[in-house]
């Protein structure tokens, strides 16, 4: 059978997102990001359209490294002002039954004890639906914020193991399934010999038990999103979906190959990964109608605003370049993915600074598909068959006109063709996502190590 697609949409508790500027587009209601309301109506459009799960970036930081400041990410609205994430989601979980979140938070600057309850909490509250997106965090302005030294790439990474580690303990080890006996005949909630202390001495140290009784996935679903040579080894590890952002096909068949191998080595199998390209779609009934909102879109896009936003993501200072200066390898401490997609593996393509500045489909970036609802359909489906990728990210444009357009014109097509589901899974996350694994870690998992005998 042919594989069905997976279609997340990729937001962020931000105005606007990595396309900095298209919250001011008539049509966007970005500006509506404090409101609880909007967020509802997302999850509603979402679970109408069978959606996936809503996955909700988050950088903890400004970019501020495009002229040593901040100011064009704040005038463009470029992921700031940028709430808390995980505050979004009981009130999505509240209207719907089926659809999942991924939630990201950087494992440099949480306390994994504290994480690991409000994630824990996130599980419960959803019924199941949670996933976490491990990010290591980037940005070097989060450091200064937080009051700490910024953390080399490398080193993140092998940080990031650790932290694994201890929050496994917690999900995995400190309780047994039923210690939570809630019995009002003898008046016990927690029977406390079913309940244990888990000790963790690494650069992480924990001597504590885990306040939240197992939820239902215990560890949630895990997300990874890092794919340098450290980042793959680490998903291939930990991760069960990565997401990646690669702009050409045969990039895409590279980066999937490297995450199954990355499982591989970790004694998992290959496909123990599913791994989604973030992709910018623009779909309208008429080809020339997609192709005019795609102009429309590049007017309100903010070039400043993008600059500032890729000058984080590469760790390069644009502004000190000329428009058409080329970008040059350089070995960068944010993300190396990136940096290589712009100046290795670009096809032979110069991508120049002026490049990066616009709405525009670059090495670098996520691809665009633009067209009418049969172009978009094609064009997805090819890129499953020829990647081995499991699905899509949607990048937000102008929203939530985009996600919608996408459900009425798109997700019809798809489903004609068998590639799209006409009902949700029953299930966890993870039960949707692998519906022959079970609701807790698959036995060959990294985090199933942890797991308690008794439990
Ligand atoms: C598609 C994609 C999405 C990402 N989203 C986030 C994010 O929301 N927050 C964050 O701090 N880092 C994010 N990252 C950064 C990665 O987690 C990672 O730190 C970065 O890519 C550097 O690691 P690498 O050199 O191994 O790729 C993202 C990376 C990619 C490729």
């Amino acid at each position: 059978m042919d594989k069905q697609i997976l279609i997340n949409a990729f937001y962020m508790a931000s105005p606007a997102q990595a396309w900095t500027g298209l919250w001011a587009h008539p049509d966007a209601q970005g500006e509506r990001y404090n409101d609880l309301s909007y967020w509802i109506e997302l999850a509603r459009a979402a679970k109408k359209g069978l959606i996936d799960g809503i996955f909700l970036a988050d950088t903890l930081g400004v970019a501020d490294i495009y002229e040593g400041r901040p100011d064009a990410v704040m005038r463009a609205g470029g992921m700031f002002p940028s709430n808390d994430p995980m505050m979004l989601i009981p009130a999505m979980a509240a209207v719907t039954e089926h659809l999942c979140f991924g939630v990201t938070a950087n494992t440099t600057y949480e306390p994994p004890y504290l994480l690991a309850r409000r994630l824990s909490t996130l599980d419960h509250l959803t019924r199941g639906r949670l996933s976490w997106n491990v990010v290591t965090g980037i940005l070097a302005s989060t450091a200064r914020a937080m009051g700490v030294e910024p953390v080399p790439h490398d080193r993140r990474y092998e940080l990031a193991s650790d932290y694994m580690e201890l929050v496994y303990k917690l999900w995995e080890e400190s309780w047994d399934n039923d210690a939570a006996v809630r019995d009002k005949a003898s008046r016990t909630f927690t029977d406390p010999g079913r309940v244990r202390q888990v000790s963790h001495g690494g650069h992480y140290r924990c001597e504590g038990y885990h306040l939240c009784e197992p939820s239902p996935q215990r560890t949630p679903f895990i997300y990874a999103a890092g794919g340098s040579g450290k980042g793959t080894a680490f998903a291939g590890q930990h991760a069960e979906a990565a997401f990646t952002a690669a702009h050409d096909k045969p990039s895409a068949r590279r980066i999937v190959d490297s995450y199954r191998k990355a499982a591989e080595q970790a004694g998992r199998t290959p496909d123990s990964i599913k791994v989604f390209n973030a992709v910018t779609v623009i779909v309208a009934p008429t080809e020339a109608e997609a192709l005019d909102l795609k102009r429309q879109y590049a007017d309100y896009s903010n070039e400043a605003g993008n600059l500032a936003m890729m000058s984080s993501f590469l760790g390069i200072d644009l502004s000190r370049y000329d428009p058409d200066d080329p970008i040059e390898y350089v070995e960068s401490n944010a993300m190396q993915t990136a940096v290589e997609a712009m100046t290795k593996h670009n096809g032979g393509k110069k991508v120049r600074v002026r490049d990066i500045a616009a709405f525009a489909d670059l090495p670098g970036r996520e691809p665009f598909v633009v067209g009418s609802p049969e172009q978009v359909c094609d064009s997805m489906i090819d890129w499953i068959d020829e990647t081995g990728l499991d699905g899509f990210n949607l990048v937000r444009t102008v929203e939530p006109a985009g996600l919608q357009s996408f459900i009425d014109l798109v997700v019809p097509r798809l489903q004609d063709r068998g590639r799209y589901k006409t009902q949700y899974a029953p299930g966890t996350m993870r039960e949707k996502m692998f519906p022959e694994g079970g609701a807790r870690r698959p036995a060959d998992h990294r985090g199933a190590a942890f797991r308690h005998r008794a439990g």
